[in-house]
């Protein structure tokens, strides 16, 4: 199979999952929350952070069907942390994911409570997996470090709080990989985990891979914020120059961020050219450089 073709694969088991996940409504006068958690869920995502898990969990040697469960999870918990990112108290932002924002259409209470949702449906979906139990709380305990106030939740209040002023560079490189990084790097852990693998070696450089990848992201993303193009990236550009937010290009120029981009895009490849067959992974990772969305 080529790379194309996998990705589209994964793709093809992630999306249904997902939206089997997020079923449940009950008829009982509520079920607009689940109207709400589906919009911005299934509003088509590039799905990385899944895709990830269900590469990992494969160059281990598992079956990627047993990682559905923390790929949905994460997605969904991705999902969640981009809702509360667009709230007006945030990052304001009008369009995700080629969509009006979830606070635009079901009101800011209501985007709150979506983003709630998913965050616990998340927990709920990872818990069901059939694997053996303690497998399952090694990918739950993963999952909530990442998410959590030393993980994604950590480094959103550095960005909050870095907001009109110069960071040194020290300083953004742990807002990023605590904003953006752990839960990519979460989802190598968890592909791994998902396959059973307790290999140290293995998981030392799969963490090697979602740091570099997770940082060469942030920093892509940063940059397409400055130079991408709206309708190709779903979502406002020009929002981090306003807000005065630091960022990479802020901090280093255009220049040296493509370089970084490129330079930390081989640092991920390199983290995993010796386990096993990761070719798929080292193609995933310069797909990404460059991207326009
Ligand atoms: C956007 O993530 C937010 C960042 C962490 C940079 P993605 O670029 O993966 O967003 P989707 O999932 O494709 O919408
Ligand atoms: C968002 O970073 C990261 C999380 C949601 C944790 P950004 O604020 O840069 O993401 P975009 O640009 O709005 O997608
Ligand atoms: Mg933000
Ligand atoms: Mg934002
Ligand atoms: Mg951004």
């Amino acid at each position: 199979m080529t790379f194309q073709e996998q990705l589209k694969a994964d793709i093809a088991l992630i999306e249904p999952a997902l939206e089997r996940s997020l079923s449940g409504e009950s008829g009982a006068g509520y079920d607009r929350i689940f109207e709400a958690a589906k919009y911005s869920a299934l509003a088509g995502g590039k799905r990385l952070r899944p895709v990830i898990v269900l590469a990992f969990c494969r160059l281990c040697g598992g079956d990627a069907g047993n990682a559905l469960p923390f790929a949905c999870a994460l997605e969904m918990i991705h999902t969640y942390s981009l809702i509360h990112d667009d709230l007006p108290c945030m990052d304001n932002d009008d369009l995700r994911r080629g969509r009006p924002t979830s606070h635009k259409v079901f009101g800011e209470a209501m985007a709150v409570l979506a983003g709630d949702g998913l965050l616990t449906r998340a927990f709920e979906t990872a818990a069901e997996s059939r694997l053996p139990a303690e497998t399952v709380l090694r990918c739950v305990r993963l999952l909530a470090r990442a998410a959590g106030m030393n993980g994604m939740i950590g480094g959103q209040v550095l960005d909050m709080e870095s907001e009109h002023q110069k960071i040194p560079l020290d300083k953004l490189r742990l807002l990023q990989s605590l904003k953006t990084g752990c839960l990519i790097r979460a989802a190598c852990e968890l592909g791994c985990t998902a396959a059973g693998s307790e290999d140290e070696h293995t998981l030392a450089k799969a963490r090697a891979y979602g740091e570099a990848l997770g940082l060469a992201f942030q920093i892509q993303d940063d940059i397409l914020d400055i130079e991408g193009d709206t309708a190709m990236l779903g979502k406002s550009t020009g929002k981090d120059e306003k807000s005065e937010k630091s960022t990479f290009p802020s901090l280093l120029g255009l220049e040296e961020c493509r370089a970084l981009v490129q330079s930390l895009t081989k640092d991920a490849a390199d983290a995993v050219s010796t386990l096993g067959d990761s070719a798929f992974l080292t193609e995933l990772a310069y797909s990404l450089v460059g991207r326009a969305n």
